[in-house]
């Protein structure tokens, strides 16, 4: 049987919002205008966005026993993803973000783990049956490291694409930088990883080169309206996007790695595959929330590649 589709290891959390006309100082308080409650967490966003997108998905998170958990299953069922590999802990809260986001659309995000943090590399052995078919892994840093690099290990094992979206950025360790086909940061995760100062195209492409040279395959930097770049061995790309007028970019990142994802999973060159993300997640910044935005297939088919 031919590999087909794309396994998300990841997070969910319900996103608290609030909008409010720019962000307060520190010890300052101001008015907002409206708070919502909407599905999110990276991991979660990336399935939800290739499902919609006509992929088939299969996602292995962890939530806790709790009310936050019904609400985020009915999306994911929603949207056909197969919610028999979502585990529950019954002694941690299911994953929560409390989002602000101004009126140019910028987010400031603070996480509580939760569940999504006791998701163990065990967990996904024990599901290791599921990587056998699937074309590509893609994970974020929302859970362990740990269940990060076992992702990464049973990928490879089963001939899988493995994608990483170093969000939130934390250290990584050398070792993971062999199995990665292609890392997928924004500037200010780039910076961190590579330990380097990123502060224009140049400084990317050094960064950039230097995690080629411990072993990652290929580098997709996301910079925000300005489009994206690659890096691998045989080329350096840029690619601008549309200009588009900006509600929340919350969720573009897990708009462009999910679509990303699922096009590479079709057999789409990777360049047809960023144009084709990038597409997406201009959609995304143009509407509230983060599973909220994403777009269904219907309204995105004449994007596809021809
Ligand atoms: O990338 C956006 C997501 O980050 C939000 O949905 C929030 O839950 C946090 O995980």
């Amino acid at each position: 049987m031919n590999k087909q589709g794309v396994l998300v290891v990841g997070s969910s959390n319900i996103d608290l919002v609030v909008t409010a006309p720019r962000f307060p100082n520190p010890g300052e308080t101001i008015f907002g205008k409206k708070f919502e409650m909407f599905p999110g967490g990276k991991g979660a966003n990336q399935a939800v966005c290739a499902a919609r997108l006509g992929c088939k998905t299969i996602f292995i998170g962890k939530m806790g026993n709790d009310e936050f958990r019904e609400k985020l299953l009915q999306i994911l069922i929603n949207d056909g993803i197969d919610i028999r590999n979502i585990f529950v802990d019954e002694n941690e809260h299911t994953g929560t973000a409390f989002i602000t986001v101004d009126d140019n659309g910028q987010n400031q995000i603070i996480v509580i783990s939760g569940s999504n943090m006791r998701l163990t590399p065990e967990d996904i052995d024990s599901k290791s049956h599921l990587l056998s078919d699937v074309a590509v892994v893609l994970t974020q840093l929302e859970t362990p490291i740990s269940t990060v690099i076992r992702s990464a290990e049973l990928a490879k094992e089963n001939g899988a694409v493995f994608i990483l979206n170093p969000a939130p950025v934390t250290k990584l360790p050398e070792s993971l930088f062999q199995l990665v086909d292609y890392l997928i940061p924004n500037e200010n995760e780039l910076e961190l990883i590579s330990g380097l100062k990123i502060t224009d195209e140049r400084s990317i492409t050094y960064a950039s080169e230097r995690m080629l040279n411990k072993g990652i395959k290929n580098i997709i930097v996301t910079l925000g309206d300005m489009g994206a770049m690659l890096f691998n061995q045989e080329k350096v790309k840029r690619f601008p996007t549309k200009q588009v007028k900006v509600v929340d970019t919350t969720a573009a990142g897990d708009a462009f790695n999910g679509a990303l994802a699922y096009r590479l999973s079709e057999g789409d060159s990777v360049e047809e595959a960023i144009e084709f993300a990038n597409n997406i997640a201009s959609i995304v910044v143009t509407r509230m929330g983060a599973q909220s935005s994403m777009p269904y297939l219907d309204e995105v088919k004449n994007l596809l590649p021809h």
